[in-house]
């Protein structure tokens, strides 16, 4: 897939990996991005300054993408917007830590919400731009995590989310061929907001190091190593219903 010119839509675009994204693509040429966001507006709109500065029209847009209406609504305006769209990245993510001996503690709430925003939200992105998106003959990347194929992360909630996320993909590979290819990111631990909210900055510190001593490639991964392996996949025109672990081999050796 060329990426010159091409629009693309990225949900939790304003910060972390989405915003690495974000600005990868505008340096590959992209002709318009846009940002999706429910909360952070500030960090919307600081990432649509920086995409002008690279010459990519950049658009932030709220839309909760666990709500379906929203998300249509959503569509409706990118569509208005820019007539087109060729890359669909769901990244937007959240999770609520509990410990995994803690049953209890792991609340039919945490499960909806959980469920709604890293399962559903990428199913109602995926629906409202399928049409657009075959169109174009163009992509999804969904954000997954190692999570999804282990039993570890912050909650039983949040690995399960992520391995449907997985499956996900594969469904909507065969579904939406031959036009739209869907593929998976995964990553290990990133470098990121993420991190510091669950763990604090001076844990997450510690912890990250830690880790580089037992992952092979003994570093600890930026939002822009996950971006590489968006747009690595993006260009891979025969690959779809995969998914690339972006973790310093971690998963090789655990
Ligand atoms: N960092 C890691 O170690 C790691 C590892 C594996 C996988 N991941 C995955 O990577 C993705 C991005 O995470 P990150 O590390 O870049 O952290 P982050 O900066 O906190 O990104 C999460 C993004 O999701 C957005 N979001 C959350 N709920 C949303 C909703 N209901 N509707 C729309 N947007 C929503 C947030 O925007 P608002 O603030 O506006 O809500 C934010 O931009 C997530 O899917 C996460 O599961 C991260």
């Amino acid at each position: 897939m060329e990426l010159r010119k091409t629009v693309a839509v990225i949900t939790g675009g304003g910060t972390g990996i989405g915003r690495a994204t974000a600005l990868a693509l505008a340096r590959a040429g992209a002709q318009g991005v846009v940002l999706n966001y429910s909360r952070s507006t500030r960090e919307a709109e600081d990432t649509v300054t920086e995409l002008a500065e690279l010459g990519c029209a950049a658009v932030a847009e709220q839309a909760d993408v666990a709500d379906d209406t929203q998300v249509g609504a959503l569509a409706q305006r990118v569509l208005d917007r820019f007539g087109r769209v060729d890359v669909l990245v769901n990244n937007a993510g959240t999770t609520h830590p509990v410990p995994h001996q803690d049953l209890a503690g792991l609340t039919d709430e945490v499960w909806h919400r959980l469920l709604d925003v890293n399962l559903l939200g990428p199913f109602h992105c995926a629906r409202a731009f399928a049409s657009a998106l075959a169109e174009a003959g163009g992509a999804v990347v969904n954000i997954a995590s190692i999570a999804g194929y282990r039993a570890g992360g912050s909650s039983i909630a949040y690995g399960v989310s992520k391995a449907a996320l997985l499956q996900l993909t594969r469904n909507l590979a065969s579904a939406l061929a031959p036009d739209v290819r869907v593929n998976a990111v995964a990553p290990g631990t990133v470098a990121t907001r993420w991190q510091t909210d669950l763990h604090g900055e001076a844990a997450f510190t510690e912890r990250a190091r830690a880790e580089r001593e037992s992952v092979p490639l003994r570093r600890t991964a930026g939002p822009e190593h996950v971006a590489e392996a968006v747009l690595g996949v993006l260009g891979m025109d025969l690959v779809t219903g995969e998914a690339i672990i972006v973790d310093g081999g971690k998963h090789v050796v655990y």
